[in-house]
This record gives C-alpha cells, sequence and structure tokens, in this order.
C-alpha cells in the first residue's frame, strides 16, 4: 500500500497548485484533489516529478490517501464553493480530521463553518495566505486561525513553506475561529491603501509635476531604497517602465483607468463602521476604486464640472521630495489606523491578538511586505497595549518630519484640481486625532435641539437637555 500522504490540497487552480508545489518542493507528500479530474491530471503531468504527490480522482480517494488525523487545505474559490467543499468532506472524514479553508474568506463565514465542523467532530481553520501565485510557490506570507491544537498539527508545514525573514517563519498562530482571516482582510485593506497612496503620488507626478510614466518608474525606484521600501513601491517602478509591444508607449498609458476589486477591502472598511474605528485611509481608497468605475459619468462630467486644470508651476524636484514625505506620513496613518482596527477587533472578538507579531509576519512574502514592518513590530513589543501607532516615538516623529510637505502637496493638489482622497483624509485624521477639543460639541447641540439626544458637559457629570423651543432653560436627563 502506497505511503499516506502528510497533507491534501484539493482545488488545483494556480493558487492550490503552487501551495501544494511549495509543501513538495519542502518534502512533504502531498495528495492532491480537483474537482474537475483533467486538472489533476494536468497537474501531475505538469509538476509530478516536483516531490511526493499523489493525484486523486475521487474525494474517497483523496480522504483515503491521507494520514490521520487528515489535514486538508481547501483552496477554492470564497464563497458558496468553500460551503460545498465542506459539505462534501465532511461525511468522509473521521474525528478530529482537520478542514484548512486557505482562500480569502470572509471572517463571519469562517466563524460559521468552525461552528458547523465542531459539531460534526471535525476541526476548521481559516488562514490568510499573502503573496499572490509567486508567494504560494515560493514562501507566502500565512496568517492561521483556528483551535491552538489544530495549528500545532500543521505548524511544521506550514512554517516550512512560508516566506523567511532572518531565519524568522512569516507564519504564526493568529487566533481562534475567523481571526486568521479576519487579520488577512485588514492586510487586503492596508494593501489597498498603499495601492491609492502610490496612485495618488503617481497622478501628481504625472499631471502637476508634467513627467512620464518612466520618469516616474526611475523616482519609485530610487524611493525604493529608502523608508519607503516595500514590494508595492518596488513594482510600481516596474510597472511605470514598461512599453507597450503594441504602442510603443508606456503600458500604463494604454490601461484603462478602473479599478476592480474582489471584495476585501470593502469587508475591511464596513468593519471598521460596525467596530466605530475611523479607517480613513482604507476606505478612502474603497471608494477611490468605485469612482475608477464611473467611467461614463466621469466622461461626462469633465465636460461640465469647472475647476483648474493641474499643469506645472511648482518647484518640479521640491515636489518629488515633497511627495515622498507625503506617501510616507499617509502610509504610517493607514498602518496606525489598520492596526489600531485589529486591536478593536481583537477586544471584540477575545482574539488576543499579538500584533506585533503580526507585523513580523507581514515582513516577508505578502503583498505589503516593507522594511516598515519591523518599526511596527518594535513598537507593539515595547509598547503592548498601545492604542495607536502615532504615538511611538520613531512614529511620531516620522510624521513630525514628514508634515510640512504633507501639508503642502495637500496644498497643491487642491489648488491644481487633482483628487488625493487618501493623502488628505490621512491628514485630517492626524489634524483631528491630535486635537485635544474638536467640533463634536456643536454636533452634540445640533442632536440635542433637534432630537433631544442629550449632551454631557465639561464641568459636570451627567447628561443634559436644553428645552430650545421652550424656555430655553437646561434639565438633567434622565
Ligand atoms: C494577497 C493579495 C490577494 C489578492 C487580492 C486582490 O495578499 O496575496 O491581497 O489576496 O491579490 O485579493 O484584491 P482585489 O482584487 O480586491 O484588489
Amino acid at each position: 500500500m502506497a505511503e499516506k500522504s502528510r497533507i491534501g490540497v484539493t482545488g488545483l487552480a494556480v493558487m492550490g497548485a503552487n501551495l501544494a508545489r511549495n509543501m513538495a518542493r519542502r518534502g512533504f507528500p502531498v495528495a492532491v484533489h480537483n474537482r474537475t479530474t483533467a486538472k489533476t491530471t494536468e497537474f501531475m503531468k505538469d509538476y509530478g516529478d516536483e516531490g511526493a504527490f499523489t493525484g486523486t480522482e475521487s474525494l474517497q480517494e483523496f480522504v483515503d490517501a491521507l494520514e490521520t488525523p487528515r489535514k486538508i487545505v481547501v483552496m477554492v474559490k470564497a464563497g458558496k464553493p468553500v460551503d460545498a467543499v465542506i459539505d462534501e468532506l465532511a461525511p468522509l472524514l473521521d474525528r478530529g480530521d482537520i478542514i484548512i479553508d486557505a482562500g480569502n474568506s470572509h471572517f463571519p463565514d469562517t466563524d460559521r463553518r468552525a461552528a458547523y465542523c465542531e459539531e460534526r467532530g471535525l476541526r476548521f481553520m481559516g488562514i490568510g495566505v499573502s503573496g499572490g501565485e509567486e508567494g504560494a510557490l515560493n514562501g507566502p506570507s500565512i496568517m492561521p486561525g483556528g483551535p491552538q491544537e489544530a495549528y500545532g498539527e500543521v505548524e511544521e508545514i506550514l512554517t516550512a513553506i512560508a516566506a523567511d525573514v532572518d531565519g524568522t517563519p512569516c507564519c504564526t498562530h493568529v487566533g481562534p475561529g475567523g481571526a486568521g482571516h479576519y487579520v488577512k482582510m485588514v492586510h487586503n485593506g492596508i494593501e489597498y491603501a498603499d495601492i491609492q497612496l502610490i496612485a495618488e503620488a503617481y497622478d501628481l507626478l504625472t499631471h502637476v509635476a508634467g513627467l512620464s510614466a518612466p520618469e516616474i518608474g526611475k523616482i519609485f525606484e530610487e524611493w525604493n531604497t529608502g523608508d519607503l521600501e516595500s514590494f508595492l513601491i518596488e513594482i510600481t517602478g516596474i510597472v511605470l517602465a514598461k512599453t507597450d509591444e503594441r504602442t510603443g508607449k508606456p503600458l500604463v498609458d494604454v490601461i484603462v483607468d478602473q479599478a476592480e476589486q474582489k471584495g476585501t477591502g470593502r469587508w475591511t472598511a464596513i468593519d471598521a463602521l460596525d467596530l466605530g474605528v475611523p479607517l480613513t485611509g482604507i476606505t478612502e481608497a474603497v471608494f477611490a476604486r468605485t469612482l475608477s468605475n464611473l467611467r461614463d459619468e466621469r466622461r461626462e462630467a469633465s465636460t461640465t464640472l469647472g475647476g483648474p486644470t493641474p499643469g506645472s508651476g511648482a518647484n518640479r524636484d521640491e515636489l518629488v521630495e515633497d511627495i515622498r514625505q507625503a506617501l510616507y506620513a499617509s502610509k504610517v496613518v493607514a498602518y496606525a489606523q489598520g492596526f489600531a482596527q485589529m486591536r478593536a477587533a481583537s477586544r471584540a472578538n477575545d482574539w488576543d491578538l499579538d500584533l506585533g507579531a503580526m507585523a513580523r509576519i507581514w515582513r516577508g512574502g505578502c503583498i505589503i511586505r516593507a522594511q516598515f514592518l519591523n518599526r511596527i513590530t518594535e513598537a507593539y513589543e515595547s509598547h503592548p497595549d498601545l492604542d495607536n501607532l502615532l504615538m511611538v516615538p520613531y512614529f511620531t516623529e516620522a510624521v513630525a518630519n514628514a508634515q510640512d510637505a504633507w501639508r503642502r502637496v495637500v496644498v497643491t493638489a487642491t489648488e491644481q484640481g487633482v483628487a488625493i482622497p487618501a493623502f488628505s483624509s490621512s491628514l485630517s485624521y492626524y489634524d483631528g486625532y491630535r486635537r485635544e477639543r474638536g467640533p463634536a460639541n456643536l454636533i452634540q447641540g445640533l442632536r440635542d435641539y433637534f432630537g433631544a439626544h442629550t449632551y454631557a458637559r465639561t464641568d459636570a457629570d451627567g447628561k443634559f437637555h436644553t428645552r430650545w423651543s421652550q424656555d430655553g432653560s437646561e434639565v438633567a436627563a434622565g
């Protein structure tokens, strides 16, 4: 009888196939399965000699090929297909077997599936995997959620296939239930903010500084050698430098200006609203994508709605440096907001997230990998109860140093009519957060006027209501 496989992967589209190959290349025997057998046959033909694979045709054969407790990675499209696979697998499994959903599932679905599996004596893990196709094959960042003891059963495999930074794997147990998928969701939200900030910088460099795509590509290449060093800044340089084979123009100039999304950024923003966490950078990034899709409306508005036409005028070198600093400061804000959200979610769900460890496992493999994340890990190591990353000296100083440039960029963009929702909302968040007394006193006054919603006083305890339309006197409320 053939040797049983350590782990199984069902769903052999590129992410599943690459994860399976990564495991096999690291010496773990892997059983593979796909709903359409032709895909498994093709996989075995193309990659069968890369490691100890067992190709299987039916789910029963797949399950029989695995050592117990079985560990089954499900890598299918998020949503109903995940439920369908679990429904088919569950009757074939034994108590204690582990189903691992490695797709971009929404965390409440993961909580629901974990409960469903638990009722059937099975263990369920939702693991976030970041790094795209390349990462899945050569070392992704892995964010595993689910029972700690189930993680113990797969830790050796997951840490072996994960990216490695200075000898530390980019994988650690995140927390119970949907915590892994939650952290992956926020990772993607931050990815949205990072990308939007880069797009705004590109827009300003194009339309205010008057630079061409390849020239801007060179600037990003240079920026990647400093504080901004990260995968996304690096690939921006590469994408901007690419010439279109058909037209000879820069490729970005012939790409339609509409951005798609699969949902993780939107989920992050919705969850922030539910938690009551200000998450302006990520949310503006989601809205910017939705605005990009109003292409026909924008075309009409461009001939109807007046405003300045951006053009030069600014000192180009100074502007480029200002934009670099604005990008860095806004990025700090986006991360501060994303980490504040994870902190709030951790408290609300009793997840006990180690935020420093989250930054550590994002240092390699994932889309937002960056030097900068070391500073976040250090911040949480020295201040585990930190409310906001902006409050640790490293980030306080970084933003203080950048803020004059940041303000100039917001002014220039506003004067010249370039939309910068992420730059400007980050700056407004910063200015709002550092105010001891903001204008919400008036909001309370208005709410009390029209709805008797009451207000608190600065000089007395309790809640009060003014009889605005009666005698104007104040009464203590309930
Ligand atoms: C990753 C990416 C990955 C995917 C995003 C894209 O971490 O590897 O985030 O998960 O590329 O889902 O998201 P949008 O299609 O929503 O931009």
